[in-house]
């Protein structure tokens, strides 16, 4: 496996590698900032990969922050490799996160963030922002750089493939299929439609984001505000009325 680099927005790298077995992009995201900034560390299999990458824009030695959504390999696999490469970096994820999984997981004490906490980096203010089973699990959160307006969405707007790093064009039909032909595969209700869903998406939406920064498909610039509504309709129109 190799990755492609692509700069999203000021600072903001995407790590990009498509995995050939699972046939889908895992998208790392680095702020080049004075405290750099790693948004989910990929699979612990795809470390020196990833690490290649990162060595292509900062020395990875100097990495201070590394935060993730949710507990899961592809948000957090290698998140012990990188505190063992880069002595100054701390793992920052939501309170939940720290209390149920990662100060125990972790080889050095996380930081752990409450809802709209801001994590500043140097030119950037990053915006915590707790989203219980959104996109999953309840130690849920995405980060929101403030300064530049893009959103790091974690598991949104899922698309598989090897798309383009960067689109303006629509991303929400691609979204859209994903989420249908998921309904019938092993990995099925990967998003859950709670009560909280609606909100947390509404939320997002509030921010008028200019990108928003995937896990998985093309980066997006545009109207995030209409994408992440647009998202909200099809996720309640599909997975909202569902009997389970
Ligand atoms: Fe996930
Ligand atoms: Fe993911």
């Amino acid at each position: 496996m190799e990755c492609k680099v692509f700069e999203i927005a000021r600072d903001t790298y995407r790590i990009s590698t498509f995995h050939p077995d699972f046939g889908i992009q895992f998208n790392q995201f680095l702020v080049a900032d004075d405290e750099p900034f790693i948004m989910h560390t990929g699979l612990r299999q795809m470390f020196s990969t990833i690490l290649e990458g990162v060595k292509s824009i900062i020395d990875p030695s100097t990495v201070r922050w590394i935060g993730f959504s949710h507990f899961e390999s592809d948000e957090c696999g290698a998140l012990n490799d990188w505190l063992e490469i880069a002595p100054r970096a701390q793992p920052v994820c939501s309170l939940v996160g720290a209390m149920v999984n990662v100060n125990d997981f972790a080889i050095r004490t996380p930081r752990p963030l409450a809802d709209q906490e801001l994590l500043q980096t140097g030119r950037h203010d990053l915006r915590f922002l707790a989203t219980p089973h959104v996109p999953h699990g309840w130690d849920a959160g995405l980060f929101y750089d403030e300064t530049e307006r893009t959103l790091f969405c974690s598991d949104l707007f899922f698309h598989p493939g090897d798309p383009v790093p960067l689109t303006t064009s629509d991303i929400i039909e691609s979204a859209r299929a994903a989420i249908l032909a998921g309904l019938n595969g092993p990995l099925a209700h990967d998003l859950p439609y709670t009560p909280l869903t609606e909100g947390a998406l509404k939320r997002l939406a509030a921010l008028k984001a200019q990108v928003l920064a995937l896990m998985h498909g093309s980066s997006f610039r545009g109207d995030a505000r209409r994408a992440i509504l647009d998202l909200a309709a099809v996720l309640k129109e599909v997975l909202g009325t569902s009997e389970t």
